[in-house]
């Protein structure tokens, strides 16, 4: 198959794009090389996804010519986006929904153009929910996002259904619940936390410790994003992608500890406004269409994170 893959220099979509070509399939990728964090991380996600069966096309899904891009593809996953729930506020809103909402109209336009093309799966967020109407939250409980990244999340994902619903453009949407694994951001709770569990670095928690999150790895998100290609689903449905975790900020920072075999220097300040209390997905839904489940545990992905920072941050 030919897939192209939106923001392949980022986290999932780099983790998904070696995943893609290790099964035999051709790789097209796009990326902006936005600095929301260090380009030099973007630069080696991509290097390290290799040359064969590989083109990178370096530009903003806002300028580029898509339709051309799109020739002959069978499979688009959309995972550019401006993410982060924190930073989504003030003056950055206007990043926000330039990248999440007006980006993935202008690939849905595109896309809708393109007879070849046999799914679009789109990176949808847990922050649609916001403080969800009960746990574990279905997909067809109501979503009120609590960060003005959410909004942009959800309106993405409403333009999705649209565009089901009045082309046939044959979307998928993901909500992915706190992706974790080697390579994940550096804004992210995970590598932080391991970071300076290596480096001996301060540990900053946001509010008391006690929010819970429903923490999903990396290989699983990508697991799941392969399935949805692969495996028929009416246009337009809508999954949650949850690693059934349930535990609170604290419980990581315990487990933390007792993989490292060091005692974390943790210093609570102010919660920020954006995060939610909890998430927690159901995955019924998931495993009846396509048969997925969550493969890897909070320790064993955990314990992987923490190989990947000694590795990458020394120590
Ligand atoms: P990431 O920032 O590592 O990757 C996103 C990439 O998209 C970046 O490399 C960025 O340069 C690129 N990009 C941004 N705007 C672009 C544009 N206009 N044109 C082309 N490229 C553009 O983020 P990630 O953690 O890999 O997340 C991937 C997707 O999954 C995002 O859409 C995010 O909203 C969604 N998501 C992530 C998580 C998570 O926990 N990581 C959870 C829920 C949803
Ligand atoms: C993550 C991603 O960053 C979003 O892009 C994504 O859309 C969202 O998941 C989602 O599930 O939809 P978040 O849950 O905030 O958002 O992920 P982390 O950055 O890993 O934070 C987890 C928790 O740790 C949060 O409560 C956060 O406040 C806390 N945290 C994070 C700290 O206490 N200190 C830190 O340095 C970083």
């Amino acid at each position: 198959m030919k897939a192209l893959v939106t923001g392949v220099a980022g986290f999932v979509g780099s983790t998904l794009a070696k995943r893609l070509v290790a099964d035999g399939h051709d790789v097209v990728g796009i990326d902006a090389m936005t600095d929301y964090y260090e380009l030099d991380i973007k630069r080696a996600n991509v290097a390290s996804i290799g040359l064969d069966q590989f083109d990178f096309v370096e530009g903003d899904l806002n300028e580029l010519d898509l339709v051309s891009l799109l020739q002959g593809v069978d499979w688009v996953f959309h995972q550019a986006g401006q993410p982060g729930v924190r930073k989504s506020w003030g003056d950055d809103f206007a990043v926000y929904t330039r990248a999440n909402v007006d980006a993935t109209q202008r690939l849905l336009e595109a896309v809708r153009q393109i007879s070849t093309i046999q799914r679009f799966v789109y990176a949808s967020s847990s922050s649609v929910y916001g403080e969800a109407e009960r746990y574990p939250t279905q997909e067809a409980d109501r979503p009120q996002p609590m960060s003005p990244y959410g909004v942009t999340k959800l309106s993405a994902e409403h333009l999705c259904c649209l565009y089901a619903e009045n082309f046939g453009v044959p979307t998928v949407s993901l909500r992915y619940f706190t992706v974790y694994g080697p390579g994940q951001r550096t804004d992210m709770a995970f590598t932080r936390f391991t970071r300076a569990a290596v480096l001996g670095e301060r540990i900053e928690i946001y509010g008391t410790g006690e929010q819970i999150r429903d923490f999903t790895y990396v290989d699983d998100v990508v697991n799941a994003n392969v399935r949805a290609a692969q495996i028929d689903s009416p246009a337009g449905s809508v999954f949650n992608v949850a690693g059934g975790s349930n535990t609170s900020v604290n419980e990581v920072l315990d487990l933390l500890g007792e993989l490292s075999g060091t005692s974390l220097d943790v210093n609570y300040v102010e919660k920020i406004a954006g995060d939610v209390y909890r998430t927690g997905g159901d995955t019924d839904r998931i495993r009846d269409a396509l048969g997925w489940s969550a493969q890897v545990g909070l320790r064993e992905g955990l314990e992987q994170q923490l190989r990947w920072a000694r590795t990458t941050f020394g120590g």
